[in-house]
């Protein structure tokens, strides 16, 4: 049977910038921006998702490409009897990893959803509102309803494979995505006050750059644009032999960045017009914008279009990293995709469940000295993902031939190969080393 692919260019775009655009840009890159400096940070992100990120991109699309495969195959096709398959597997276990809470918070995000349509907004008292979001998320039943719903939503899609689910989906949902999120950039610009906010994202103090934002810049340009875990590899085994790579991969690090910093602008001057800290971290999408919303005029309208993007956004992602081990289990054990796809949701969901539940009754069971949430959360954005991908910069630098990757680069000499020296020189020098030093410093911390 043939493999699946996808249908063209703008097919692969919007799958990979919708894994891509998700929690991460609309939520914890403004939180990040609002605890590292403003301005200052969103430059150093810029830089290195330029120049370290873009060629890493190209990379993984390459392993993928070359070998049609699921991230674990790739590396035995390209290595055969070497031990570089197991960053295969890591990449697996890091998606687990991450579904295991990202699940949750798409869970979180749909009881808003519900509860914004329901107009429970509409009371501007910040203590309640922290109530209800305590509340919710301490309870042990309710989330976990809302997290199976959620993943019910994911599997279909998966199920119904890469251009009939995936492509066709986020085809539909990632211009619906853009629309709301200008919607709501408009209204906050709007606001009394909005400028305050603009200022903080737009005006760099470089004084209050330092090594430890420098590094939580890279860090989040690795989880934003889904690097280091095989995602990239997986959806890049499914793009077309004419395609140009380059081009993909720039176009989707382009596109995240924007997606972020209009998260940014429909966050900030809002945070800034109420006098709230930017610091406030995950309560500012629960607790405090709802607030706001409660505020101003055809707040409601804004906040079901809010918890939508949320939504569309996770669901999005969820979906990449559910096809990086729905492919792999499938393709190993020629199982039917709509078999694993069960299989991989029910296993989530149980983990899921843990998770869920630390945030409440489980609290005090500890896995390292956290709770299982935050154990998960740590082992896949702190740990997998750099680990990964510094084994995939050496893996195309160093382990393959430098002829494989300029005739992958190219579609077979068929491109010019316009900045594959450029490319190629970060791939081998650069990312390496800034890879290895915001890795260690994260397991130093
Ligand atoms: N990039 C996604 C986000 O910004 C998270 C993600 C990481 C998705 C790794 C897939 C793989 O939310």
């Amino acid at each position: 049977m043939k493999r699946d692919e996808f249908s063209g260019f703008f097919g692969v775009l919007v799958a990979t910038v919708g894994s891509a655009v998700g929690l991460g840009n609309l939520w914890r890159f403004p939180y990040l921006v609002g605890q590292n400096g403003g301005a200052a940070f969103i430059l150093i992100y810029l830089a290195f998702v330029l120049i370290v990120c873009m060629p890493i991109i190209v990379s993984e699309f390459i392993i993928g490409r070359r070998t049609n495969a699921n991230t674990v195959k790739a590396f035995q096709i390209l290595a055969p009897g070497t031990p570089w398959s197991i960053v295969g597997i890591v990449g697996v276990v890091a998606a687990l990893a991450i579904l295991a809470f990202y699940t949750v918070v798409g869970g979180w995000t749909f009881d808003y959803l519900v509860r914004s349509v329901m107009y429970v907004f509409s009371k501007p008292d910040l203590s309640s509102l922290e109530q209800q979001f305590t509340q919710m998320v301490t309870s042990p039943v309710r989330p976990i309803l809302w997290t199976i719903l959620f993943m019910g939503v994911n599997a279909f899609i998966v199920m119904c494979g890469i251009k009939k689910g995936i492509e066709k989906y986020s085809r539909i949902m990632m211009p619906v995505l853009f629309v709301m999120v200008v919607m709501l950039v408009i209204r906050s610009l709007t606001l009394e006050g909005a400028r305050e906010g603009l200022e903080f994202l737009f005006r760099p103090d470089f004084s209050k750059i330092n090594t430890k934002v420098v590094l939580a810049a890279l860090g989040q340009a690795f989880f934003s644009l889904s690097l280091g875990m095989g995602c990239l590899i997986t959806y890049g085994s499914y793009i077309p032999k004419q395609e140009n790579l380059t081009k993909l991969a720039f176009s989707t690090g382009i596109a995240d960045t924007l997606f972020a910093i209009l998260a940014g602008i429909a966050i900030m001057p809002a945070v800034f017009a109420f006098g709230i800290s930017p610091e406030e971290g995950p309560g500012l999408v629960f607790i405090v914008l709802p607030r706001i919303f409660a505020q101003i005029p055809l707040g409601n309208v804004f906040a079901v279009i809010f918890f939508a993007i949320l939504l569309i956004a996770a669901i999005t992602s969820v979906i990449s990293l559910m096809e990086v081990v729905t492919a792999y289990i499938s393709e190993r054990f020629t199982i039917k995709r709509k078999i694993t796809v069960a299989i991989v949701s029910v296993f989530v969901t149980v983990c899921a469940s843990f998770s869920s539940l630390s945030q409440g009754v489980l609290q005090e069971v500890k896995v390292f000295g956290k709770t299982i949430f935050d154990f998960f959360d740590h082992l896949s954005a702190n740990i997998l993902l750099p680990l990964g991908g510094l084994s995939i910069v050496i893996f195309i630098g160093w382990y393959l031939k430098k002829e494989v990757v300029y005739d992958e680069y190219t579609n077979q000499g068929t491109l010019k190969g316009t900045l594959f020296n450029a490319c190629y020189f970060i791939i081998r020098y650069i990312a390496p080393v800034a890879i290895a030093v915001v890795f260690l410093d994260l397991i130093l911390r």
